[in-house]
């Protein structure tokens, strides 16, 4: 028998057995309230969407399951409409009116760093489950993450630009007012140039800029063989474009930024032979990604799920055995059990949390082809 409808069972079982006795209501236990914040509107609603509908689905199947400590989960989701400065007030309403028991969020860097001080102060665990700049968990001991981080992924395509495509001189575009992307451009020239390459010049711009003629013209006058764009997939799929028809032809390749349906609907053709690093791939023919793969396209029209959705999905069954361990939903106690998760085994394979609260894991490179994302290789730590 499902465990709520045994609970429910027993407490008309109870009330009848009082003589005279109204058959009381039966009481439902408390669900247990997870708080997520995402853009799930405006220029990075491809990210906040897809985490959204990996965490739902997570939430979904543990309550038919019977919830976690015999309590179904409540998701309680906030739009910050991938706006700088929303991201905290959500996370205030979140936690201080609503006593959500964890925080879930952001994907983007720059966002998850806004709403970490908050989920500090108030010693209530964050989980994101993409964020990948390092100083995201460094802001305390309550913010974890289940991905890579950027150090990492930053040599991971210092070394595939270097090896793999046999790149001597390349230029960052990095957008400013992301601090992903700047991040990221500097773990990337760190290794590159380890490794002998040349960063020939750096150029800039900031979210939602469109016009990236200026930039791509100084990169196409210094003589380079490929560049590395570390933003988001609308920028990116802009700069392709623009990049091809300044007739620049070397390989453009990026991060994890770049994985959204929309850089292909933006950049067209412009996108065929580009790179970039990410966490996972549907492609993967694991069981637990299969097996991922069916019931988010079952749940979802048939949509693949993408590495957002499988982080996401991974972030609430990873907050959800963190509290089971616990035996309570304390927050300190589940702070304590997350920051002790070994070796668990999810979509995006084995995760453990590390003395700094972030998961070591391998990255994937996937390239696009035919007008789709294709699997190329995985690195591991
Ligand atoms: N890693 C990016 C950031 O930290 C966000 C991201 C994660 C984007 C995964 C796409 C896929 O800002």
């Amino acid at each position: 028998m499902h465990p709520f409808l045994r609970f429910l069972g027993l407490a008309a079982l109870a009330a009848a057995a009082l003589p005279g006795a109204e058959p009381a209501a039966p009481a439902a236990p408390d669900p247990i309230k997870v708080g997520e914040f995402a853009s799930l509107t405006g220029k990075e609603a491809a990210f906040g969407q897809s985490s959204h509908k990996g965490t739902l689905l997570a939430i979904e199947e543990l309550n038919t399951t019977g919830g976690v400590l015999g309590r179904p989960l409540e998701l309680l989701t906030e739009d910050n409409q991938s706006k700088p400065g929303e991201s905290a007030t959500i996370a205030k309403k979140l936690l201080s009116r609503d006593h959500v028991v964890a925080l879930l969020g952001e994907v983007a860097s720059g966002r998850s760093l806004e709403a970490a001080p908050i989920a500090q102060s108030l010693k209530v665990p964050m989980i994101t489950p993409a964020s990948t700049n390092k100083r995201v968990t460094e802001m305390g001991s309550y913010i974890f993450r289940v991905c890579f981080i950027d150090p990492f992924q930053g040599t991971v395509m210092a070394k595939f630009a270097r090896h793999t495509l046999k790149l001597q001189k390349v230029a960052l575009l990095t957008s400013v007012s992301s601090p992903y992307s700047v991040d990221l451009a500097k773990y990337f020239r760190e290794t590159f140039t380890a490794l002998g390459g040349t960063v020939v010049l750096e150029q800039k711009y900031s979210e939602g800029d469109k016009d990236f003629k200026a930039q791509l013209t100084a990169i196409k006058a210094a003589g380079v063989d490929g560049i590395f764009v570390p933003g988001y997939y609308t920028e990116a799929a802009l700069i392709a474009k623009q990049a091809r028809e300044l007739e620049l032809t070397g390989p453009l390749f990026g991060g994890d930024g770049w994985e959204a349906p929309q850089l292909i609907e933006i950049g067209g053709k412009a996108m065929e032979g580009t790179y970039f690093s990410t966490h996972y791939s549907a492609e993967n023919a694991a069981p637990a990604v299969k097996g991922f793969v069916k019931k988010f396209r079952s749940r979802f029209a048939n949509e693949t799920p993408d590495a957002m959705a499988a982080l996401g999905y991974d972030s609430v069954m990873i907050l959800a055995a963190a509290i089971r361990h616990a035996g309570t939903t304390d927050a300190g106690k589940v702070r304590a059990a997350l920051a002790a998760t070994k070796d668990f085994d999810g979509v995006t394979g084995r995760t453990t949390i590390d003395s700094h609260r972030n998961a070591t894991k391998s990255a994937v490179v996937l390239t696009v082809q035919d007008g789709h994302f294709k699997f190329i290789e995985t690195i591991a730590p």
